[in-house]
This record gives C-alpha cells, structure tokens and sequence, in this order.
C-alpha cells in the first residue's frame, strides 16, 4: 500500500507536531494520568490479558508508558512510535531486564511495518494512538502479517461518538422538583464523516496537533475487512466522584459519559 499526498502531507505534520510537544508531553504525562490510570489501563488488562513471557507489539509507544507497564507483567515489548523525540524519552527510561525494544517507526509504511517479523507477536496494543495516525489502513493490512493466527489486537480510542474533536462541554441548571441541579453534558456537531481538526492533547502543549477523527464504523469495518472479528468492547468512563480538575473538564461529573472506548479485535486462527 502507498499512502496519497495528504496523508504523506498530514503525516508529516503529525510527527513535526508530537517532536514539538514531546518533552512537554513526557513531563506531564510521565508514567500515566487519570485517563490511564482510570480508564485505559484496567481496561487494556481486562482485554489483552497480558502473560509473562509474551512478545508484545505496542504501537505509538509514545514515552514508552504502555511498554515498560506490559514489561512489568514479565512480557518481552517490542515498542515503536515515528516521533524521535519520544523515543529518545522512552530510552532513557528504566527498563529493567532490556524486555523492551524501541524504535523509530512510521506506522504508515508497511515496509518497515513488516521487518518487524512475520507471524511473530502474540498479540499487538495500541493505546490512544490510532486518531493521531494519518492513516490507519497501512496498520491494519499489515498486522495480521505480524501477528500469530488467532492473537489479538487491543486498542483504545477517545470516544468516537462522545469524546471528539467537535465536543463542547456543558453545563446547565435546572429546577429538579425544587431543588436546583447542575447538568453537565457535551455538545457534538461531528461523528458521521471521517475529518480532520487541529487540538491540543495536553492543555498549554507546545504546539496544538491534527486529529484524524472517524466514525466507529470506520475502525470495525478496517478490522473486519483486514480479518479480524471483534470480541471485546468496552466503554469507559470515570466514576461518579472521581477529581475533578475544573468542574467541566473529564471527570466524575461526566459519569453518565465515557471519553473513552477500548477494543479487542481477533485473528482466527486460519487466518
Ligand atoms: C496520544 S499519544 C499516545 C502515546 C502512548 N501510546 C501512550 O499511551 O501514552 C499518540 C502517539 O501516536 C504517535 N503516532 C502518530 N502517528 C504515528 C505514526 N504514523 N507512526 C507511529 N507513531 C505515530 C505519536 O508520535 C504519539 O506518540
């Protein structure tokens, strides 16, 4: 597969962007905020399950934080992202027992996608990485190639329908049979047409970056169309209490409301 001029062009713009915020984005993400702590990770251990002794691939690594959580579990990663920068991060982190590899690797180039190894990985993560990737068929085509017959890809996503670049936060009052409530709620006006906006990952990052925002449909139909079936999905939200940095921002008054989804797709085992 060859990708056209913009995704060539978005892409290019995508890694200037994550280079430019790379040390601000590893100094405030570190090891995992609440979106990881609360919401991907329990649910990314519910879905890949992951062993001691596995080979695991970790897609946009980013500083490594995925990679060094599945090291930790005994699991030897094979880790890469296109950002340099992130990369340097990550390999100046502890890596206890060298059971990480990193890399510098453009997940839109299957070449290079595909000298990772052939039917080598028993299964394959991807956390919040596939919106920031300017094109994500290159990946899915090439990953049955990478993967062992039946393994299993888990990613995880800000939620599509609730959670997108077009969401506006709410919130409202209202009269609740004479008691006055707050309602917090989000606006979106975009879900249906795969489409690309400007955002900022981390509030006062460096540079803001391009999200490439698509409709689930469009990730299952990818999955079912490269040979996968879905087999685990869950929706994540944060419980009712949990912190608050700003009464509007991602947190417990947004129970009712998950920012985001995780995904387990699988090979068959013919495949
Ligand atoms: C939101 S960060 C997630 C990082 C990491 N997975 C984590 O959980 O912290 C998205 C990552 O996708 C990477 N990325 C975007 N497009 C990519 C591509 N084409 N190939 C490899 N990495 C890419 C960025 O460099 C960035 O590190």
């Amino acid at each position: 597969m060859t990708v056209n001029d913009e995704t060539h062009w978005t892409n290019k713009e995508t890694r200037d962007a994550w280079n430019a915020n790379a040390a601000f984005w590893d100094e405030k993400m570190g090891e995992g905020n609440d979106f990881v702590n609360l919401l991907q990770w329990p649910a990314i251990l519910r879905l890949l399950d992951p062993k001691a002794g596995q080979y695991i691939l970790d897609i946009a690594t980013g500083n490594g934080l995925t990679s060094r959580r599945l090291a930790s579990l005994g699991a030897q990663v094979e880790a890469f992202d296109f950002s340099s920068k992130l990369i340097k991060l990550a390999k100046a982190k502890p890596n206890p027992e060298s059971r990480i590899t990193f890399r510098i690797l453009d997940a839109t180039d299957e070449s290079a996608l595909l000298s990772l190894g052939e039917h080598t990985f028993d299964s394959a993560l991807c956390n919040m990485g596939l919106f920031d990737m300017a094109d994500i068929e290159t990946l899915f085509h090439a990953l049955p190639k990478l993967l062992k017959p039946g393994a299993i890809f888990v990613f995880t996503l800000t939620h599509p329908a609730f959670n997108n670049a077009s969401c506006v936060h709410v919130a409202e009052e209202r009269d609740d049979q004479g008691e006055i409530k707050t309602v917090f709620s989000v606006k979106i006006s975009r879900y249906m047409s795969p489409h690309l906006l400007h955002g900022l990952a981390i509030r006062g990052q460096p540079k803001p970056q391009l999200y490439f925002e698509r409709p689930l449909q469009y990730y299952f139909n990818l999955a079912f169309q490269s040979g996968f079936v879905l087999d685990g999905f869950e929706e994540c939200a944060f419980p009712a209490g949990a912190a608050q940095k700003n009464p509007l921002s991602w947190g417990g008054n947004y129970s009712e409301i998950p920012p985001v989804v995780a995904v387990r797709c699988r090979l068959s085992a013919a495949s």
